[in-house]
């Protein structure tokens, strides 16, 4: 994966847990990141690695930090480097997630080796939506959990998110359910 996932990893442990335990996890994994640069491909390995020396130093689980990571990816990508990309992908929750493909069409121009997920919304009805999440590699659906939250809070649309189906657990691919709250209690109401 391209450096910048590293990256982002490094600055949540740093800004949430500190940079003593980053520092730990540097030397526990013997991955030393000083030399690197967030446009480059490092293997899938490393970052699995890292999660693994996180999740034992910091006493999580690998569930929790891969969720985090996605909570904070958004708002890293919503102010960062890619601000632009990812303020021109949707104006509200809906048609950006209706855009994520497009959105990483668009970051596979400047990062031409990506290996991007790719997403489809079904089931769509002023209610709630079905996400589909497929991607060629395993382990990373917390993440989209965290995704879909922190989009929630970027356009200030609150949602319940149910993972309704599981790679891990031999469905074809992931799948989340997602309800809108606020038209939820305007019907109750
Ligand atoms: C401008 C914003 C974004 C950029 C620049 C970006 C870029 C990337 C990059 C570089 C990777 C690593 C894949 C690789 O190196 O081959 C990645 C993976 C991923 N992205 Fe994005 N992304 C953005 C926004 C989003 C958003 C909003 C979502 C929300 C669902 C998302 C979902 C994911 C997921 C789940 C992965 C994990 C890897 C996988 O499943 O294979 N990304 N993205």
């Amino acid at each position: 994966m391209y450096g910048i996932i590293n990256q982002a990893l490094k600055l949540h442990i740093c800004e949430k847990y500190g940079a003593a335990s980053w520092k730990k996890i540097q030397e526990q994994s013997g991955i030393d990141l000083s030399n690197f640069t967030s446009m480059q491909r490092y293997p899938d390995s490393m970052t699995y690695q890292l999660i693994q020396t996180g999740v034992e130093v910091l006493n999580i689980t690998a569930e929790q930090l891969i969720e985090e990571i996605g909570y904070f990816w958004v708002f890293y990508m919503g102010t960062g480097g890619y601000k632009e990309i990812f303020t021109e992908s949707g104006d509200d929750f809906l048609s950006f997630l209706q855009n994520l493909n497009y959105l990483h069409g668009r970051v596979k121009s400047i990062l031409p080796a990506l290996q991007s997920p790719k997403f489809e919304c079904t089931d769509i009805s002023a209610t709630q939506l079905r996400l589909h999440y497929y991607s060629c590699r395993d382990g990373f659906s917390p993440m989209v959990l965290g995704l879909v939250k922190g989009l929630a809070d970027w356009f200030k649309e609150p949602v319940r998110i149910k993972h309704i189906l599981l790679k891990e657990r031999g469905d074809d691919h992931d799948v989340f359910e997602i309800k809108f709250i606020n038209v939820e209690s305007n019907r109750e109401t």
